[in-house]
């Protein structure tokens, strides 16, 4: 089908496949890559927006041949100065974190500022409402379209309500100034500077590649056919009509798996391929794959693969799972994947003793990860018989374990090399398209891309658990707590991924951050046949502090306190357990962040305003027995720049950014000098980026391979002297020779003590560090929410507008976890798989934030920092349930609240 438009002032004539949409015209026929494909053909989160005649469409939603005559710009096309402001003004802000929906944003912002040249915050939020983002909260996004309009306008006005939030000047991209070797080092680049995003400019440009974007000589592109039933048998896979298909070059299935077909992070029980004669264990389980001469090709194949079932009833309820005479799921283990334990004391004792006591049964719901960019990976057949893999997961390292486990070949024989993503939040820790992309190159010996549809992507990777928590907890006639009895039990669905590990999580957060003499929790982690659950951030404290807050303000009414006086009179302080009994021996945060929100809590109270608190915690690195990595290379290249090898992933975090800041502190050298990379160059491999533990660890190390470069440096050498040098350090905090970690290796959290020995606090070490947070959500006279106030002891901000933006994220994160988010299922298959109906936030529902960095610097971190990618919105949702019951006496036990008013005020809240 020809078609004849007009691209960025080029007249374009290109054929187009019946069925394409303008987005595949763009980024396939003309090689536009500003434009991304988030949600093809929904058109609901905007990354594939373009100027058509002038007006902003989202290009997914067009059929292609509706472009014909027209004249479409993208952010190639427009005027140098204004990719200029674009650039900098969302550089300058800190805007970018994954960056994914920023050309969408950037396009939409023009053509705003273009019609109104002064807009108000409220003003942006509305036009950039039909624009998702998942990482920033909107907030640093409307700061930069703020600054794009004063700019333009040469109004001087600063971007933001709050003076100093946007310290860099415009421009100071370290990706892309290449800045001289030996040039003497900004003040703007080490350890408490606000310096720009790594390619922060490339970034918002849409110029810097993810792994869709790129192309290979002789690329084929390769489809994967799933299973559409929860739980059913394999009686036969026929691939004969998908390779007869024209344009088909390879079909694999399980019987084309050189080596072992299971893999994962934990436990090996996730199959690449499912078997005839096995039981499909979940809708998504892939039966074949195919490769192609283009990405449609490959998917009709797909279509075409004739799977013969025999439907079976799903285990779909974790309880029923437990229930004697329940089908097993995974047929090598029992559905119980992992249970653990805390005992300290005698809580059963303390509780009939206390002066108060209270119980109720919490419920979470399941959630969609919802990063805006699905999952893709290159596998790349070398010249030397190696293979090469692209890959956007959280831990390139065990990617290539896993890969070469299926190939069956040995390690070295794979390169891995890490595609900064465009967001994971824990969804891509297991492995998603990465083996079949390889097997498929292997077979075909030629290079191979597999990039999933939004409704694939949702299908294919684990979920966030819903649990059902049942608590007991009690206090003296003071609210001094006495004890917490706890039970979960978590929905961990087809495979282990990290779900005992999450549910082991969310046991060893029971008691928040409170003093708690008497613990007795347990925590089970469940198979059944619906969608996997692992790793989201949060890591299981997002639920368990849910249910641990709402207790707290359950016993303040019926001490007669309110809640912020509550959660003082118990918050811990150095020298406390932690609920699994480790010491908390320093750098104990959470009465600074409680003290930093009471003025804007009693304020608030004084006004009438229903308003709510919560607090929380979470540890940084994996802690319950691991061993604890962070490895660095610094190697001196002769173009005067350092390259900054690590294994930790950036997914928009700001790794990059922070690990050159901790590099430039402590050589003197700028920034800029730096150049982060991880592949496999060297052996690097740390695990996965979780826990909010890359920039504990990898900072360590990098800070620690740098120290070697300055003491060079020192001599007289310059870094001219010093090319081809290497410096290297790898870190290593071995928990497992800890009491704690011995117990935990074997999948108890922690052991019960001997009888007698319970009253014992034994020498526990859970985690390496924990980051603390108190936040405060206020809402108006009609119970909507219209501000929230959050205090995060963050150790050190090794870079305050990268701590911002993490905590903004979480907080909007949060706030739809509270309200409005879940991922409903029927017979174990999303009930939708468009993302309004899913519930994330659009910018105008979002209320104003307020973000306080607290510093109460962490000893075993770099220069006191700890991890801040989590903690975000631990509290959050109970903050919110706290203020609701201010508002109406509800006291609500069960997410998303959606039968509250704030529920209600919120688009995506009326839409469902
Ligand atoms: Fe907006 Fe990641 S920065 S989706």
């Amino acid at each position: 089908m020809p078609l004849r438009f007009t691209l960025n002032g080029t007249d374009r004539e290109v054929d187009a496949r019946p069925g394409e949409s303008l987005l595949d015209v763009l980024r396939e026929r003309c090689g536009i890559l500003s434009v991304k494909d988030g949600c093809q053909p929904q058109g609901q989160c905007g990354c594939c927006l373009a100027l058509v005649d002038g007006q902003p469409k989202v290009t997914c939603a067009i059929a292609a041949e509706k472009a014909s005559g027209r004249t479409i710009v993208t952010l190639e096309g427009i005027d140098p100065a204004d990719r200029e402001l674009v650039a900098s003004s969302f550089a300058a802000t800190g805007a970018v974190q994954c960056g994914f929906c920023i050309p969408g944003m950037a396009l939409r912002a023009l053509e705003l500022i273009r019609r109104n040249r002064t807009p108000t915050r409220d003003d942006i939020a509305r036009a950039i409402d039909v624009n998702l983002c998942r990482c920033t909260g909107y907030v640093k996004i409307v700061d930069a379209i703020e600054l794009m309009a004063a700019t333009r306008g040469q109004t001087g006005v600063a971007p933001g309500s709050d003076q100093g939030r946007t310290g860099v000047a415009p421009g100071s991209d370290p990706g892309r100034t290449g800045v001289a070797a030996g040039t003497e080092r900004t003040p703007t680049d080490g350890v408490g500077a606000r310096l720009a995003r790594y390619q922060a400019t490339d970034i918002a440009l849409g110029a810097r590649p993810y792994v869709d974007d790129m192309t290979r000589p002789g690329l084929l592109h390769g489809a994967v056919s799933l299973s559409p039933y929860a739980r059913a048998r394999v009686r036969r896979i026929d691939t004969a009509r998908a390779r007869a298909h024209p344009g088909v070059v390879a079909v694999v299935t399980a019987a084309d798996v050189p080596g072992d077909r299971w893999y994962g992070l934990i436990e090996n029980d996730w199959p690449c391929f499912v078997a005839e004669g096995e039981e499909v264990r979940c809708v998504g389980d892939v039966l074949a794959a195919v490769a192609a001469v283009d990405r449609y090709t490959a998917r009709e194949a797909a279509a075409l693969v004739d799977v013969d079932y025999e439907v079976l009833a799903p285990v779909l309820d974790p309880e029923a799972a437990l229930a004697p005479g329940s089908p097993q799921v995974n047929p090598q283990h029992e559905n119980l994947l992992e249970r653990s334990a805390i005992r300290r004391g005698d809580a059963d004792a303390a509780l009939a003793a206390s002066a108060h006591v209270v119980s109720g049964t919490w419920k979470t719901q399941r959630i969609e990860h919802l990063y805006l960019e699905p999952e893709s990976a290159i596998a790349e057949p070398q010249p030397d018989g190696t293979l090469r893999l692209f890959t956007q997961g959280q831990g390139v390292f065990d990617d290539r374990r896993q890969v070469a486990g299926v190939l069956g070949i040995p390690e070295d024989q794979l390169g891995v090399e890490l595609v900064a993503n465009g967001g994971a939040f824990g969804g891509k820790e297991d492995m998603s398209v990465q083996a079949q992309t390889a097997l498929l190159a292997h077979v075909a010996k030629r290079p191979v891309k597999i990039t999933l549809s939004r409704e694939e992507s949702i299908l294919i990777h684990p979920k966030r658990h819903p649990i059902t928590m049942h608590y007991t907890v009690g206090c003296d006639a003071d609210g001094h707590l006495t004890a917490v009895k706890a039970r979960m039990i978590g929905d961990s669905g087809a495979y282990a991924s990290v779900g005992g590990k999450v549910l082991e999580r969310a046991a060893g957060h029971a008691c928040g951050p409170y003093r708690t003499p008497n613990v007795d929790v347990e925590s089970l982690a469940v198979y059944t046949n619906n969608p996997p659950s692992g790793a989201m951030r949060g890591f299981g404290a997002n639920q368990a502090h849910f249910a641990m807050e709402g207790c707290m303000d359950l016993l303040a009414a019926k001490v007669g306190i309110d809640g912020w006086e509550m959660r003082w009179r118990n918050a811990v302080e150095v020298g406390d357990l932690f609920s699994t009994g480790q010491v908390l021996d320093k750098s104990v945060g959470i009465k600074k962040t409680l003290a930093a929100v009471k003025d804007r809590y009693y304020e608030a109270k004084a006004q009438g305003r229903a308003v709510g608190v919560a607090c929380g915690m979470k540890n940084s690195g994996i802690g319950n027995g691991a061993v604890e990595w962070g490895k660095a290379r610094l190697v001196v290249e002769a173009d005067g720049t350092v390259s900054l090898y690590n294994g930790y992933t950036e997914m928009g975090q700001g790794l990059y950014t922070v690990l050159t800041q901790f590099a430039a502190e402590v050589t003197g050298l700028p920034a800029a000098v730096f150049r982060p990379k991880v592949d496999s160059t060297f052996a690097l491999g740390c695990g996965q980026t979780t826990g909010s533990r890359a920039t504990l660890f990898g900072g360590r190390a990098v800070v620690s391979a740098a120290a070697k470069l300055k003491a060079d440096l020192a001599g007289g050498s310059s870094l001219a002297d010093l090319a081809g040098r290497v410096y290297g350090a790898d870190v290593v905090v071995d928990d497992t020779t800890s009491p704690g970690g011995h117990a935990h290796s074997g999948g108890q959290q922690v052991p019960v003590p001997p009888a007698g020995e319970q009253a014992k606090p034994r020498p526990v070490k859970t985690h390496t560090a924990f980051g603390y947070a108190t936040q405060v959500c206020i809402l108006d006279e009609q119970g909507r929410i219209e501000r929230m106030v959050a205090a995060h002891d963050v150790g050190r901000a090794v870079n305050p507008a990268l701590c911002e933006g993490q905590i903004e994220g979480s907080i909007h994160m949060g706030l739809g976890y509270a309200l409005t988010e879940e991922l409903r299922l029927a017979d174990g298959m999303p009930s939708t798989f468009k993302l309004r109906d899913i519930g994330v936030l659009r910018a105008r529902d979002m209320p104003k934030l307020e973000v306080i960095l607290v510093e109460e610097p962490e000893p075993e971190g770099p220069f006191g920092a700890k991890g801040v990618g989590e903690i975000g919105l631990v509290p959050t949702a109970a903050a919110v349930a706290s203020a609701l019951e201010a508002f109406d006496g509800v006291r609500r036990y069960t997410l998303p609240m959606r039968d509250s008013p704030a529920a209600r005020a919120m688009s995506v809240g009326r839409v469902r």
